[in-house]
């Protein structure tokens, strides 16, 4: 038989030298938890949806600073669960409410953290939709006022970054504006430029409970078969002033995180492991049939090689532990 030309193994044959050749590298710094924080303590505890979640009532927050402290996690994203909502969603702008208060509460407990705040009406209107409404549809200006001043009033509460989720058209423009004309010049948005209507948050919609009383979000979410329209979402976002985009859920989509990494070169890009790819992967490791660290961390890898500088994710506790024990 003639010599092989071609030897992919030889560079496989040792685990030091499968390490010099490693292309990507997940670190515990990529990770970004995403946490819900209850004004009621009656609403805090497991979330039974997501295995190992937890919701805390803010004046559980010591607690959960304690679990995060020396995790070597450095960013969070901050979901609120108000105690009353309204068919406005006043609760998401009130400077006392349940974000204000936790965002105001973490900057004191973990000083060094990146906090980053979601910015949606959803969590706080009675009818679960992302915005005002206007008959049975979402009123997209009416929202971006609502969306300024929640972010505003996240901004002067401590929030490093605010990050909105609705998908509204202008958001970005209207929250960096109301930022720059009071005085939050520095703080950072990270939009949800690219957020799909996705079966992937049925159960985030349990933690936080947003599920639309009716209809659905597909007026304002992307089309799952979309890709190029992801490109348009970013442009504008960018334009509109953008610091960072995210695209979610994450592992249905690398193609579009892949795309946009290329695309926009000198742009931070996050990607959300949301909460039905973190369940699923619970699910059947609870059952058995698959090994969870081995599977999170390998799904966490590819978001990082599809092109993400950033991860948000419920096993970010469990995979600075991970990635600790393996370094
Ligand atoms: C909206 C928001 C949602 C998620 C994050 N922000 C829910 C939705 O759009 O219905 C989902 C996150 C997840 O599934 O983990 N505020």
């Amino acid at each position: 038989m003639t010599p092989l030309k071609f030897r992919m193994r030889r560079r496989r044959g040792s685990e030091s030298m499968r390490a010099l050749t490693r292309e990507t590298r997940l670190h515990v710094t990529d990770l970004v938890l995403p946490i819900f924080v209850a004004e009621r303590e009656s609403d805090a505890g497991p979330v039974s949806s997501m295995p190992g979640v937890e919701r805390y009532a803010v004046c559980q927050l010591e607690r959960f600073a304690e679990r995060l402290n020396g995790s070597g996690v450095l960013a969070l994203m901050l979901f609120g669960i108000p105690a009353k909502k309204d068919a406005e969603g006043s609760g998401a702008w009130n400077d006392d409410g349940v974000v204000c208060q936790a965002l105001r509460q973490l900057r004191e407990l973990l000083p060094d953290l990146t906090l980053i705040a979601d910015v949606c009406l959803c969590e706080y209107t009675s009818h679960g939709h992302c915005g005002m409404l206007n008959g049975e549809a979402v009123d997209n200006d009416r929202t971006l006022v609502a969306l300024q001043k929640a972010a505003l009033a996240y901004a002067r509460a401590g929030a490093d970054i605010v990050a909105p989720s609705g998908m509204m058209d202008g958001m970005v423009a209207a929250i960096r504006n109301a930022l720059d004309e009071n005085d939050q010049t520095d703080t950072a948005i990270l939009s949800y430029a690219v957020k799909y209507a996705s079966a992937f948050y049925g159960p985030f919609r349990d933690a936080a409970d947003c599920a639309p009383s009716f209809g659905d979000r597909r007026t304002h979410q992307m089309d799952p078969a979309n890709h190029r329209e992801a490109q348009r979402e970013a442009e504008i976002d960018l334009q509109e002033g953008a610091d960072m985009l995210m695209v979610k859920p994450a592992l249905s989509y690398l193609d579009v995180l892949s795309g946009l990494h290329h695309a926009f070169k000198g742009v931070p890009l996050a990607a959300y492991q949301v909460s039905g790819e973190y369940s699923m992967i619970k699910a059947a490791a609870a059952n058995g049939w698959i090994d969870e660290r081995k599977i999170a961390l390998e799904t966490l890898l590819s978001i990082k090689r599809a092109g993400a500088d950033m991860i948000l994710t419920y096993f970010a506790l469990d995979a600075a532990r991970w990635l600790h024990q393996d370094s």
